[in-house]
């Protein structure tokens, strides 16, 4: 079985590669491939023809999405559908990675989890142009796996934010009296290992559609916070505040609990509860023994 990652380098895609048969592994960075020029894309897979694609690439900042939509749907939308377009025309599985935030847009936040059946109704451009590169995929692709994700956190930190929230609260803790973090947007934090161990069985087997694959449990980010310093023996003080209070460009999802429904549906939902995982990632990043 010959997989392509594409965003091998990222956060996720680091993961993948590590839990992926080496042998038959095409890691893809942004240097070797430009998801919004088709003929990049094609030449990339002109020699090497993959059984599966794995396009974890996104233009994900949610301000800067906001401040730039042309970017963003450009990368996330079209670059999808090119992706899309090679993986059908050379007959390959497609895992696409989208998000949490293609749910949360809703006058009356959600407070029950968002199952793979519920309509979509995006907060802001970033969800709005991750829902629009969902829709490419399925109209574009027969054999697809939409991976719906949350909050990712793993050891080598987000490409495209410069890191993750873990490591920014850890370094912010150890500079600071103090910190205030959103207590209002609540979701289930996941680990990129724990992620990728599922992807790597769902893309043996044929059952394609959308799926949700988050760590068990949910929280806010002040709740996040509070646990991972807990963790790493850190006393600084967590201060509750509101998004309002943040000010920042897009409106954040209040609540985007992904309920891992169809993966329970095909028995295959054994995902650690977040505080396990979070665990896990402290000692492996070395944080903690
Ligand atoms: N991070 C989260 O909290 C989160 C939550 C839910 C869903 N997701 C989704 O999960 C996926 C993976 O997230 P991640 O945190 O692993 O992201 P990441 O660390 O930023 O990795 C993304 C990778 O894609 C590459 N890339 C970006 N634009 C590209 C382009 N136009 N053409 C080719 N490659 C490009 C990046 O390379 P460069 O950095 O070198 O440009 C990077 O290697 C994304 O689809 C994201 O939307 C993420």
């Amino acid at each position: 079985m010959k997989v392509a990652v594409i965003g091998a380098n990222g956060q996720l895609g680091s993961d993948l590669c590590k839990q992926l048969d080496a042998a038959d592994l095409m890691s893809l960075t942004h240097s070797g491939i430009e998801i919004t020029i088709m003929d990049s894309v094609k030449d990339s897979f002109q020699k090497y023809r993959p059984d599966i694609i794995i396009n974890t690439a996104a233009f994900h900042r949610v301000d800067d999405c906001e401040a730039d939509p042309d970017k963003t749907f450009r990368v996330n939308a079209l670059g999808a559908r090119n992706v899309a377009l090679i993986a059908q025309e050379r007959g390959a599985k497609l895992v696409h990675l989208s998000t949490d935030y293609v749910f949360g847009g809703e006058d009356e936040p959600r407070t029950t989890p968002y199952t793979e059946l519920d309509i979509p109704v995006p907060a802001n451009t970033y969800g709005k142009s991750k829902l629009a590169g969902e829709d490419f995929v399925r109209q574009l692709c027969s054999k697809h796996f939409i991976v719906r994700a949350s909050a990712l956190f793993g050891v080598a930190g987000s490409s495209g934010k410069g890191g993750n929230f873990i490591e920014t609260m850890l370094k912010l803790a150890r500079e600071r009296d103090e910190l205030r973090v959103v207590n209002d947007q609540v979701f289930s934090p996941t680990y990129t290992k724990d992620l990728a161990g599922k992807i790597a069985r769902l893309i043996a087997t044929e059952y394609y559609g959308i799926f949700h694959i988050t760590n068990k449990g949910i929280c806010s980010w002040y709740e996040f916070t509070k646990e991972i310093l807990r963790l790493a023996g850190l006393k600084t003080p967590v201060i509750p505040i509101t998004s309002d209070q943040l000010n920042q460009k897009a409106r954040r999802p209040r609540y985007s609990v992904l309920d891992n429904y169809h993966l329970q549906l095909l028995g295959m939902d054994d995902m650690r509860p977040w505080q396990e995982a979070l665990k896990d990632y402290l000692i492996e990043k070395g944080h903690i023994t």
